[in-house]
């Protein structure tokens, strides 16, 4: 039984500690760190025998690993101090807010004595781990096209750290965004360009940009968009997805939890859309089909439990994670050249 500890009391704690019971049986949580202590007693009380903390380090006799869910700026002297006590570390994304803290923590990474795994959750979504298949795949033939869209609101005018710059690392693209700049190089390769441009406009409590437009174009040819906002005051598209391959076009819809492929230009001799369904699913029209439903009422919650069911694996199996911290910082430095670039108001050398 695997004794997990908490840094970082805050809303993703909450998401954490309401999705795991089904794991009980690998872990129990017996502690829990926040620099303010009502919010680490909160947690502590909803488990039987588990201790809270103001100071992280004094939650380190209780625990085997650590999930970090810290303010970003916090991530690297917190990452350093937990793998130097010997913990397994699950750090919520991004690994550090520059490239030489980001090294330091690959210098110091053992994994898998103890594992240093990153919380990139969309990357263990059932929805978006299909669509990365059928897209690396070729299922419906080569993805030349891919966009992204990610609408949401996200406050930060009380003053909170995501506004803040030097806390947050950049603005919506370096702290959400980075799922899905992460998501389109998994699923496309490597890039070679790229640009991006951001705004306040609409979000003045970021001090950054709080609305994001990233193109990029990969060695294979494909070319990708993601737009994301923490300003939509309403949305249709919510967070989607889609990818126009050669043998179709692709849509996940993120609350829908579906991937439909349409096609609507003659197939020539590929299957009927009826063939592709998914099980129970009928044509809605002619020219689309859901080809993938992600069953379950809470999606999200499947997606923690499975991130979380890896970083256990990694421990138990002693294996290196497939997310690891060297791995992670791919796609950050894709977002640290378009933002430098952005600046220079040039497209991005992303080779
Ligand atoms: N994977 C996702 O989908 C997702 C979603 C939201 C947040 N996150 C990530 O989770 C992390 C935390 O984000 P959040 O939204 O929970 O933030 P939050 O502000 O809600 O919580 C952060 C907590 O850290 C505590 N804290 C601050 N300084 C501390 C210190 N020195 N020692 C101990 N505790 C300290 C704060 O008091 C607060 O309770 C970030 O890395 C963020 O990017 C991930």
């Amino acid at each position: 039984m695997i004794r997990m500890g908490m840094i970082g009391c805050g809303s993703m704690a909450d998401r954490h500690i309401s999705a795991l019971a089904p794991l009980q049986g690998r872990m129990r949580f017996t502690a829990f760190a926040d620099i303010e202590l009502p919010r680490a007693q909160r947690l502590a009380s909803s488990v039987a025998g588990a201790v809270a903390a103001e100071n992280y380090r004094d939650i380190f006799d209780h625990v085997d690993a650590i999930i970090i869910a810290l303010p970003h700026d916090l991530h690297h002297q917190v990452g350093m101090d937990c793998l130097r006590a010997g913990k397994h570390v699950l750090m919520e994304k991004p690994l550090a807010l520059t490239e030489a803290q980001c090294l330091e923590l690959i210098a110091a990474d053992r994994s898998p004595e103890p594992v240093l795994m990153l919380g990139y959750v969309m990357r263990h979504h059932p929805l978006w781990k299909q669509m990365g298949e059928y897209i690396r795949q070729r299922t419906y033939g080569e993805a030349f096209h891919v966009s992204i869209w990610t609408e949401q609101y996200t406050d930060a005018s009380q003053g909170a750290w995501i506004g803040q710059a030097k806390r947050l690392g950049g603005g919506q693209l370096f702290s959400h965004g980075c799922h899905y700049i992460d998501l389109l190089l998994d699923w496309l390769g490597d890039p070679v360009c790229g640009t991006h441009i951001g705004t306040r406009l609409g979000t003045p409590w970021m001090e950054r940009e709080g609305t994001s437009n990233v193109s990029l174009k990969f060695k294979s040819g494909a070319t990708a968009y993601h737009f994301g906002t923490w300003g939509a005051r309403g949305s249709r598209l919510g967070y989607a997805a889609h990818a126009h391959c050669t043998e179709g076009m692709l849509e996940l819809d993120h609350a829908e939890g579906t991937i439909t492929l349409h096609r609507d230009k003659s197939g020539g001799d590929l299957p009927a859309l009826e063939a592709l369904a998914f099980k129970g699913e009928a044509p809605k029209d002619i020219n689309k089909v859901v080809v993938y439903r992600c069953s379950g009422a809470d999606k999200r919650r499947k997606a923690v439990v499975q991130q979380i069911e890896a970083f256990l694996d990694c421990i138990e199996k002693k294996m290196k994670p497939d997310i690891s911290a060297q791995a992670s910082l791919r796609s950050l430095q894709v977002i640290w050249k378009l933002y430098e670039a952005e600046e220079g108001m040039v497209v991005a050398d992303l080779r």
